[in-house]
């Protein structure tokens, strides 16, 4: 092997930076064969020199400010998986860009925030900007978009993207147990962050999903057109009526492109029982790509922790030590385009809703007349039990619906005096 080794200087030493340490030491021999040269840590940066991280960092350069590493003359890639979206990390990426080192990142705020110009960066400077742990930890879905997929159009990517939305549906399904119960449990468990607003308000997944949207269509990253709702309003009654009606409930991500441009939205879907998507569980993820040659392909895998996440940020350190540098959104970021966006109140498709209404003469009717106003056409309803002064839910799903005219006919009935609750409405999504 007459190659020098590929140095890399990682900033953070949590999860993913120790998990990286760990799979380049173990693998160390099988990685320099795949990669015709070794791989090696030089550097490294965290806030807490004298933690006890389980690995021995006695060996590397230690540097208290990360932003040294872009200047540290013993690194060519900088490896980094502090997280966030601005400061340090922003500020250690750019000037790593700057002196010329190739950049490897696990954080998807960073990307779905800057991605378009620290790309444009990075390619000016003749520099990679790798981020595969960005999307799904250990599913490799930018390679195969970027790669196994490249001679496809695509029209659609969604999925699942955030395993703690995902393993709290799934649990709430399997128990029957409330929203903040089964979060409470998560969170004890580690599979929920003690704040965890990024994770069920949606804003994860979007930041994924912005990063996938770009991928697919060749857009610049548009983080802030995504529109996004999360997991806290679902209710046990709304799963079992899913069941009912032959659909899971999970947080899905998708991007597609219709004809008035590119849908971009995160949000709770009711999936038909047929659909694969439907029966992946608990804190797995999953991406579903439909491209005009291959048809419709799935990956599905772990989405975090230690080990999957490092494959990933260490499968992109091994491009870069093999002399494999694909721009970072598949073409160059100088040709993305804008983005031509279709806004949520032109999206076109089907619904459920839930209302709870006590039974009163004329509340029905009130129903009836809204949807045949706003040209909204019902296909099933469902009432569970009945009761004089009680609110009882009763359930409707639609046949394809302008958004827009959907919102305007839950405005009408919920201004019906019988009706005692915001309907709760969820978009059914068809496969
Ligand atoms: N965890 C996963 O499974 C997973 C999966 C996919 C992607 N990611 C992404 O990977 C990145 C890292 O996640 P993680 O779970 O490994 O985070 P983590 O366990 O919280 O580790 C963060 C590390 O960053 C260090 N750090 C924080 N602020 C710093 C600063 N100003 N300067 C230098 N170091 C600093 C911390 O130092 P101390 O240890 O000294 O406090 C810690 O070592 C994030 O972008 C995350 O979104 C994570």
């Amino acid at each position: 092997m007459s190659k020098s080794p590929l140095r890399i200087g990682i900033a953070g030493l949590g999860t993913v930076g120790g998990g990286i340490i760990k799979l380049l030491n173990s693998q160390a021999a099988l990685l320099a064969a795949r990669c015709g040269r070794a791989i090696e840590v030089t550097a490294v940066s965290a806030r807490d020199r004298y933690k006890d991280r389980g690995v021995d960092l006695s060996a590397y350069t230690w540097h208290d400010d990360a932003v040294g590493l872009a200047s540290d003359d013993n690194v060519d890639v900088v490896a980094e998986l502090i997280g966030g979206e601005d400061g340090v990390v922003k500020a250690l990426v750019e000037a790593a860009i700057a002196n010329g080192k190739h950049i490897v990142t696990a954080n998807k705020a960073l990307i779905a925030r800057h991605g378009t110009a620290l790309a444009k960066s990075a390619e000016t400077a003749n520099v990679t900007l790798a981020f595969e742990a960005a999307v799904a930890g250990g599913v490799p879905i930018v390679k195969a978009m970027r790669e196994g997929l490249a001679a496809n159009t695509f029209s659609r990517v969604f999925g699942i993207l955030n395993g703690t939305c995902n393993y709290i549906l799934s649990e709430m399904r399997e128990t029957g147990k409330e929203f903040d119960v089964v979060l409470k449990e998560a969170q004890e468990l580690g599979y929920a962050e003690v704040d965890p607003a990024f994770d069920v308000d949606g804003v994860d997944a979007a930041h994924k999903l912005a990063i996938l949207t770009s991928l697919a269509f060749g857009c610049e990253v548009n983080f802030d057109e995504v529109h996004v709702e999360g997991i806290r309003h679902i209710s046990p009654l709304d799963i079992e009526f899913a069941d009912d009606l032959g659909y899971r409930i999970k947080l899905l991500g998708i991007a597609r492109r219709t004809d008035k441009g590119i849908e971009q939205r995160v949000h709770p879907c009711m999936v038909p029982l047929d659909a694969p998507i439907a029966h992946i569980e608990d804190v797995f993820n999953a991406v579903v790509v439909d491209g005009d040659h291959v048809d419709t392909t799935m990956y599905e895998g772990r989405g975090a922790g230690e080990g999957p996440s490092a494959s990933a940020v260490v499968a992109d350190i091994m491009d870069i030590a093999a002399g494999r540098l694909p721009c970072a959104f598949t073409i160059p970021a100088d040709q993305l385009s804008k983005m031509q966006v279709a806004p949520i109140s032109s999206h076109v498709g089907s619904y459920y809703v839930r209302f709870m209404v006590v039974d009163k003469p004329g509340v029905f009717a009130t129903i009836a007349s809204a949807l045949h106003e706003n040209n909204v056409s019902m296909e099933a309803v469902l009432q569970r039990g009945r009761s004089e002064n009680e609110a009882v839910p009763v359930v409707m799903t639609t046949h394809e619906a302008d958004e827009a005219a959907m919102i305007a006919t839950l405005e009408t009935i919920e201004k019906n005096d019988a009706v005692v609750e915001p309907p709760r409405l969820i978009r059914i999504e068809s496969f």
